[in-house]
Formats: C-alpha cells, structure tokens, sequence
C-alpha cells in the first residue's frame, strides 16, 4: 500500500495470534495466512498429538518424566491442511499423518495437563521454532508472542466472553456431530482457560507489545479484515 513519501510498508514476516480456547485463533490465523500466502501453524496441534501419543503408549497424563522422555524423541511435523479437511494443519507424528486424532474427546480432556509440563513445552517450542524459521508464518496458540516468537513482526491477541466462545464452540462440535449444551461446553471451555492460564509456565496471556481484538459481536470476516488491516499498516 502506498505510504507518505512513497515507500511500500513491508509485510511482517511473522504473526502472532494468541488468545484462549474458541477465540477464533485457528479460523481467523488460517485465513489471513491463505490471503497473505503464508504458512499457518496451529501449534495446539503439537500438543494435542503428543496427547494423543501418550494415551497410545500408555504413559500417565500426570507423570511427567514420561511426558517429557516422549515428547524428547517424537518426531512432529506440521504442514498444510489436506483438501477438504476440517482442521486448519496437518500434522505428521513419527511420519505418519495423525490430523484425525486431534480432535478426540480422550485428547481433548487431556491435553491441558500435558501442555503445562515445562520440559514438553521446551521440546514442543523447540518444533514450531524450527517450523517457523523456514517460511513466512501465521502461528497460533497461547504462548506465542511471549514466548515462541517473541520478536514476531505482529502480535494480536484475540479475545471474547466465554458466552460468545462457547455459542461458537458448539456449533463447531455440533457441525462434526457431536452435540453438546451450551452450558457443558462453557464449563469446559471456563475449565481449559484456568489451567492454561493459571499454568506457571507460559501462562496464557497476551504479550506487552500485542494488539488485543475483542471479537464479541464481529463475525470471522470482519475479525480477519482486522488482522489484515494491522498486518499491511492500514489504518
Ligand atoms: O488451541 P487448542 O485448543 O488446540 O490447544 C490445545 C491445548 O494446548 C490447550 O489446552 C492449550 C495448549 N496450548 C498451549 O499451551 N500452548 C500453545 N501454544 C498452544 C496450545
């Protein structure tokens, strides 16, 4: 875009989106990278899939030197998603392509217990890092722009009541075929926020330097206009 005196305002060459469970950060940071041609990471997914690895090998969702010897030796992979796939990434555990685990209620109970052990959080930043220094990336998650990426070129943090995240969870879950009320996705949504948040490491919040989007009352187009917006430095 033109600026005074000009000069074309360089893209960022990393964004980073944060924000809590069913804020949007997968929908919206999965579009924008599509319009600006990038890569997008849903780094969830690395979480998830270690999850789902370790209730495969039968290691205890609570022991942690477990965890952290199998999240030391798996091999993860993310790259694009397959045509016609739900999920935003497709992610490769020991080579072989495990996208259909991610979402299953076992991984989805226990991946905040996984996530806040410190040593499967150095090996799981460890792997988006080195995603992330190849290409042009969107990435999404909790922990990006303070600890991932914490030069990242933009940060935002996407926020919203967690009436408006649950509303929005369910359709979701609805969509897949797997129907919940409202209010027991709300209290699991509420219950996911206050280990991810009240975790000692890495706790979900947003950086010093992120630009926070309330997005109640914003559909997903007008949110991602915003990131775009921020994004190519209009105003
Ligand atoms: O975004 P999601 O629902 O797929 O995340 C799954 C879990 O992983 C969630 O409980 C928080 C955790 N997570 C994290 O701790 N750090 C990240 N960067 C991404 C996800």
């Amino acid at each position: 875009m033109a600026m005074a005196g000009g000069g074309k305002k360089k893209l960022p060459r990393t964004i980073a989106i944060d924000g809590p469970s069913a804020s949007g950060k997968s929908s919206v940071g999965h579009l924008v990278a599509e319009r600006l041609g990038y890569l997008f990471l849903d780094t969830g997914a690395t979480y998830r899939a270690l999850t789902w690895l370790a209730l495969q090998r039968s290691v205890h969702l609570e022991d942690e030197q477990g965890l952290a010897g199998l999240a030391a030796r798996v091999d993860m992979k993310l790259g694009p998603p397959a045509a016609g796939s739900c999920e935003r990434c497709t992610i490769w555990v020991d080579g072989e392509d495990r996208t259909s685990v991610l979402r299953q209620p076992e991984v989805e109970a226990g991946v905040s217990l996984v996530s806040r052990v410190p040593q499967v959080r150095r090996a799981m930043v460890a792997v988006q890092r080195r995603l992330a220094s190849r290409r042009k990336v969107v990435m999404a998650g909790r922990d990006i722009g303070t600890v991932v990426l914490p030069n990242a070129d933009l940060k935002v943090y996407l926020d919203a009541s967690p009436e408006e995240r649950a509303r929005r969870r369910q359709e979701e879950m609805a969509a897949l075929g797997r129907p919940f009320t409202e209010s027991d996705v709300r209290q699991r949504i509420l219950r996911r926020d206050a280990i991810d948040s009240e975790r000692e490491d890495s706790p979900l919040r947003a950086a010093e330097d992120a630009i926070v989007i309330n997005t109640d009352g914003l559909n997903q187009e007008q949110v991602v206009e915003k990131v775009l917006t921020l994004a190519e430095g209009r105003s």
